[in-house]
């Protein structure tokens, strides 16, 4: 009997890469080849990669030494590279890694098992070419899902906002929505396939379909996707700050099933160093939309990014970033230093603060926050908590799920109970987890 070939797919980088190594998983299965966890049984190797900082880019770099010593001892194993850094470097990859054998895009997924089977015959491929029509986003049989309750779904893709320090417009290209029939439909087949909570994925979801007349707009996504059938939650990411309208602000009254989280960057909270980034709203213009969903939806928890160290933030703009961050108290929050980008516009612009003053700004904001989850989290306890069982926990000895704010939660209980929406009483709110108790099953 044909054994299985190996493919070993190391993803790096955000939900759209994740989202994106399913799609790849699938593909692959289609010409053969089964997931392994360890690389030297592999026969292939894909990296997904990410670009938004310079280290990301560089553990890239790093992981391919080693797949080029493992391949120096098995010389038919098929090395490929995709995602933002394949997009942004192209040629140059296949030149500063000889031993690379194919490169794809963003937008080349649908290539991929064409791409494969060439470097199967010995030929070396590239493929980045943008794509300006919805074929990127339908490729894999739907129901071939890996299993799971919770699945991420494409909406749309890209970005047209070119904040000044950020790649992805230049390496995602331009916004593009699926029509919402074919959102729906993948919906329903995951539902089908087990899944009860789906989170709609996209750069910018606010402006899902602004560019499309005709379509729904994303509030209307979101009712149509709440009306699917065996789903019992959506949640939705990422949502820029300057399109959420009233009309979406409104949806987590009115749709029982949209969680009460929203991830929000505010990516700082001073106007003059928002202005520099291009951003499109001000430090009040945050706050007021901040108002407006906790109005809306008390118990929403709110997450962010934050950048420090950005060119021309000084100690009076990180002031202001400290507290904005208490006036919205987040119950979690990604915090990065700046990272000049190529090609993007913060790249000229003269960057005076010393690696050592960001390195103390990221530390002070990230000391701040721990505190703030952490009195969040206790503040949780004793309350009841509607929390979507996921599986077992890492250490495979309770349940692991999460809260409708998007809190982790641990608790006794058996397995069977995945995909299941429980009620939940919080009894510990430590500094990364829950521990609670199910009140009735
Ligand atoms: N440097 C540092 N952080 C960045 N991000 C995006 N671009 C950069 C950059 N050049 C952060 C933003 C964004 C998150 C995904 O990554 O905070 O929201
Ligand atoms: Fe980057 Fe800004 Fe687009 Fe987000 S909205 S992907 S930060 S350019």
């Amino acid at each position: 009997m044909n054994q299985a070939k190996k493919l070993y797919l190391e993803t790096f980088g955000c939900q759209m890469n994740v989202s994106d190594s399913e799609k790849i998983v699938a593909l692959m299965k289609g010409i053969g080849y089964q997931r392994t966890d360890d690389p030297h049984h592999a026969d292939l190797v894909l990296l997904n990669t990410c670009s938004i900082r310079a280290t990301a880019e560089q553990r890239v770099y790093g992981h391919l030494g080693k797949f080029k010593s493992i391949k120096g001892g098995r010389p038919g194993l098929i090395i490929g590279v995709g995602g933002c850094v394949a997009q942004q470097e192209g040629e140059k990859l296949l030149k500063k890694a000889p031993f690379v054998n194919l490169v794809f895009g963003t937008h080349n997924l649908h290539l991929l098992q064409k791409m494969v089977t060439a470097a199967e015959e010995g030929r070396r491929s590239i493929e980045t070419d943008f794509l300006d029509d919805e074929k990127r986003f339908d490729l894999f049989p739907l129901s071939d899902s890996e299993g799971g309750v919770t699945r991420f779904v494409t909406v749309m893709q890209g970005c047209d906002n070119f904040c000044a320090y950020c790649i992805v417009p230049h390496v995602r290209g331009r916004e593009i929505s699926r029509s919402a029939a074919r959102v729906v439909e993948e919906v329903r087949a995951l539902a089908a396939a087990g899944v009860t909570e789906v989170t709609l994925l996209g750069q910018n979801v606010n402006s899902y379909s602004c560019k499309t007349p005709g379509e729904p707009g994303f509030p209307d996504l979101l009712r149509l996707v709440a009306g699917v059938e065996g789903i019992e939650r959506i949640r939705f990411t990422t949502s820029h700050p300057k399109d959420i309208s009233p009309e979406l602000i409104a949806c987590f009254a009115e749709i029982p099933e949209l969680a009460p989280h929203i991830h929000l960057p505010a990516q700082s909270g001073s106007d003059q160093v928002l202005r520099r980034m291009n951003r499109g709203y001000t430090r009040a213009d945050y706050l007021a939309k901040v108002a407006a969903l906790k109005d809306a939806c008390p118990e929403i928890q709110i997450t962010g990014d934050i950048i420090v160290g950005f060119p021309g933030e000084d100690e009076a703009a990180f002031q202001e970033t400290l507290a904005l961050m208490e006036e919205v108290q987040y119950a979690d929050l990604f915090s990065f230093i700046y990272s000049a980008r190529p090609g993007t516009k913060a790249a000229d612009y003269a960057d005076d603060a010393t690696r050592a003053e960001k390195q103390g700004r990221l530390e002070r904001l990230q000391a701040v926050q721990k505190k703030t989850t952490l009195a969040r989290n206790r503040s949780l306890e004793g309350t009841v908590q509607r929390v979507l069982v996921e599986g077992l926990s890492s250490s495979g000895d309770c349940l692991f799920g999460r809260t409708g704010g998007n809190r982790g939660a641990i608790m006794d209980g058996d397995p069977s109970l995945a995909g299941r929406v429980l009620e939940v009483r919080i009894t510990e709110g430590l500094q990364t987890i829950l521990k609670g108790e199910i009140l009735h099953v």
